[in-house]
């Protein structure tokens, strides 16, 4: 597996990060059982033999079952902590909305911190913009989890170019990534890069500006869900849409030709782009995380990514 070191950090991670987010596969309080540690142990086993070392978390994922279990996995396994990049994310609370409170991001990282079993996470997000947002509390706060030792880099997720310019401008370390959804079953972070030209009927417009924004201040984007979305991956179906249909005919044609996986292309899709996008897959399937993993020796030519694309917008350009 292919390593690359995040703009602005000392970080060398692998090309896919592993998204643990299904490994307790239930949203529940209810303890860990023998199995589900079991399960949980061969799909981390499997991402750490195809040599991911770069594994993404949140707070909220499995109620906190979902760190708890990769704590106990990494201990389990003797696997070295600086063999590790660990990320995690804060900022949805339940039953609220969203909380990006000094008091609620700070008592967040000890939660994950407690349930990873480690003192530091390597790169904390805020998961989804909370609209009361201090942005000076929460620069205050990242000072503070820095000067305690507990993270070492931040960054945002679903955050909007003017959003992330703004929090950037009052907090003093960079923001080093923005976690966004895109892939073939979602591409409006894409579809803004039409509009300027004219002839816009049917494009798709939210999330406009991303990539450009960070492309423009040199910000590494992750692309979480990359291959959901309308079940792109499923066999053809009846009751597939027009659209549906001939998107998963594309995609499953060249991946015959190129004698890959579809799973693969669509990785191999949202890399293509010159951002630099990082797939974040969050399959617990051993077979899948193995063929996933091998996303990196698919390179697709302009010709193909615009086919992939054309097809997933179910539309020709403008
Ligand atoms: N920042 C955010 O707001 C946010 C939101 C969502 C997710 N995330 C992060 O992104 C990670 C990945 O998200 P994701 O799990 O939605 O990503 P994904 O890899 O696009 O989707 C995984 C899902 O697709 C299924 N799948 C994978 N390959 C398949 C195939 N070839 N055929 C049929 N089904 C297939 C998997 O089922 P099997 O397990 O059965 O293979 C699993 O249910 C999460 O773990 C989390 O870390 C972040």
């Amino acid at each position: 597996m292919k390593k690359i070191v995040i703009p602005h950090t000392g970080l060398e991670v692998s090309e896919l990060i592993y998204g643990c987010m299904r490994i307790r596969g239930r949203w529940s309080d209810d303890p860990l059982t023998e199995e589900e540690i079991t399960n949980g142990l061969i799909s981390v086993r499997a991402a750490l033999d195809c040599g991911i070392n770069f594994f993404d978390h949140a707070d909220i994922y499995g109620r906190g079952r979902c760190e708890e279990l990769f704590g106990h996995l990494w201990k389990r396994e003797n696997v070295k902590r600086d063999a590790l990049i660990l990320q995690s994310k804060c900022g949805i609370r339940p039953g609220v909305g969203y909380d990006f409170r000094p008091d609620y991001i700070q008592k967040s990282v000890e939660g994950s911190l407690k349930r990873l079993q480690t003192d530091y996470l390597d790169i904390l997000l805020l998961h989804r913009p909370d609209i009361l947002m201090e942005p000076d509390a929460i620069a205050e706060t990242f000072e503070t989890l820095y000067a305690q030792g507990k993270v070492r880099y931040f960054g945002v997720s679903n955050f909007t170019p003017a959003l992330q310019r703004m929090l950037q401008s009052r907090v003093s370390m960079p923001l080093i990534t923005n976690q966004i959804r895109f892939g073939l079953g979602f591409t409006h972070p894409v579809e803004s890069w039409l509009v300027a030209g004219g002839g816009q009927e049917g494009i798709r417009t939210r999330g406009e500006g991303i990539l450009e924004h960070c492309m423009e201040v040199g910000v590494s984007v992750q692309a979480y869900s990359p291959v959901v979305g309308g079940g792109i991956m499923e066999p053809i179906q009846e009751t597939d849409s027009e659209r549906l249909r001939n998107l998963k005919e594309v995609l499953q044609t060249m991946a015959k030709e190129k004698g890959v996986g579809t799973d693969v292309l669509a990785l191999a899709w949202v890399a293509r782009h010159p951002a630099g996008i990082q797939p974040i897959i969050g399959t617990t399937r051993p077979e899948r995380i193995q063929s996933a993993a091998a996303f990196g020796n698919v390179k697709l030519t302009h010709e193909e990514w615009y086919k992939l694309f054309i097809a997933a917008r179910g539309q020709n350009l403008p």
